[in-house]
């Protein structure tokens, strides 16, 4: 494998994490038929939970004095304080600020995980979030 030297290779390492959370998926100026239209069984006025899964990417640099692109322990205590700790056993729409005004579709969530995670991370680092809302329906950010 030809590398220049000096040049760190750069790795990615990953994390995983769940968290369980209720919400429910509609508009509040559209109809009920509307709403029920477009997002089904989500939108179930009582609410309805899933088991979400996540994946954190993070890309860098060995770092050569410790061998690590981060240290694993430092990624999972930042997941549990800007994410799992606030989301997990929460109903997204009622509990969670980050969901006032914004509809918490897999989409959306993914997006304010990677926000906020990538404001505590080393801007040195690469960072891709995944997060499953059943193990068939998945989504991705960024995007490429
Ligand atoms: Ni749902």
């Amino acid at each position: 494998m030809a590398t220049a030297p000096n040049v760190p290779h750069r790795v990615a390492v990953f994390r995983e994490a769940h968290f369980n959370a209720a919400h429910r998926l509609y508009r509040p100026d559209w109809s009920q038929e509307q709403n029920q239209a477009v997002f089904g069984l989500c939108n179930n006025p009582n609410w309805h939970g899933h088991n979400y899964k996540l994946i954190v990417k993070v890309i860098g640099p060995i770092d050569p004095e410790t061998g690590y692109v981060m240290d694993l322990k430092v990624l999972k205590d930042l997941i549990a304080a800007e994410v799992t700790d606030r989301f997990d056993h929460k109903n997204l729409n009622l509990d969670v600020p980050d969901f006032a005004g914004l509809n918490p579709t897999a989409e959306n969530i993914v997006v304010v995980i990677y926000q906020r995670l990538r404001a505590a991370l080393s801007p040195s680092l690469d960072l891709h979030v995944r997060l499953y809302e059943t193990d068939r329906n998945f989504v991705e950010y960024p995007a490429e």
